[in-house]
């Protein structure tokens, strides 16, 4: 049994994960912040954590986490002309800035873990350009980095990866995907004939977050049925 973090584990992608790693029989510890989790486990304990608030409050965790996966994103997207400096701040800090606040709480912890991994969330929007995706390219674009600049600091200790999804249906992307019409051109603009799944995601983040994946560390994987690299 390992212990793991989900941030941001009531909705889409972090709750299919909290649920996996559940009943691979691991000890999962997931916050929410508007949503409460309604799973019920004894491997399971929820607590409230709103990311963009300094007060951090954990529960009492384990001395050793063997993995954390940081969820909370955004899909903001306008023309480049509309964003505001602001809004493109408060991404920053919910992508990327409350993300190493994470990861630096949880360090200690996950030294002392054999085999430590963190996965986090990048987009297919960073390494293609996509229109409207300016302010998400930016903050996604700043995980990249991380993850591959952190990838040199905490091998061979601790491994990070982050997946880069194409438009996968969760909460967050309901706005994109609100019709069936909308829902049939999405599908049709990927290679793979359909948008992604919750699944998908979270086979691959549980791949990166187990030994199986244990020579692969600073990397970015694209989770995107063919999106960013076939053409035609
Ligand atoms: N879905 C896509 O098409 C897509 C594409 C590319 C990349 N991604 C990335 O994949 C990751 C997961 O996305 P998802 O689609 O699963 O998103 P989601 O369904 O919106 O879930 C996001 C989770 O983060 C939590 N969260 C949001 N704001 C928070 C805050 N301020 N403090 C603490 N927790 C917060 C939410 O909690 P509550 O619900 O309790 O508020 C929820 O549990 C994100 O980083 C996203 O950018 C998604």
């Amino acid at each position: 049994m390992n212990n793991y973090i989900i941030i941001g584990g009531s909705s889409g992608i972090g709750l299919g994960l909290t649920k996996s790693l559940l009943a691979q029989n691991n000890k999962v510890f997931a916050s929410y912040n508007q949503h409460p989790i309604e799973v019920d486990d004894a491997n399971l304990i929820t607590f409230k954590l709103d990311v963009l608030n300094d007060n951090y409050q954990f529960p009492d965790l384990p001395d050793t986490i063997d993995g954390i996966v940081y969820c909370p994103g955004s899909i903001d997207l306008k023309p480049f002309q509309r964003i505001s400096p602001l809004n493109m701040v408060k991404d920053y800090e919910l992508n990327v800035v409350s993300a190493v606040k994470i990861i630096q709480a949880m360090i200690t912890r996950l030294k002392k873990s054999k085999e430590a991994s963190i996965v986090l969330y990048s987009t297919v929007a960073v390494q293609s350009g996509f229109n409207f995706h300016s302010q998400v390219s930016a903050s996604k674009g700043a995980i990249e980095g991380l993850t591959r600049a952190l990838a040199a600091e905490l091998s061979p200790t601790i491994r990070i990866n982050a997946i880069a999804p194409s438009l996968t249906n969760t909460p967050l992307a309901s706005g994109l995907l609100s019709s069936e019409d909308k829902i049939k051109a999405n599908d049709a603009r990927h290679p793979m004939k359909r948008i992604g799944k919750i699944d998908d995601i979270v086979e691959a983040s549980l791949f990166l977050l187990s030994n199986k994946s244990s020579w692969i560390t600073g990397q970015i994987i694209p989770v995107d049925g063919g999106m960013s690299v076939v053409k035609g």
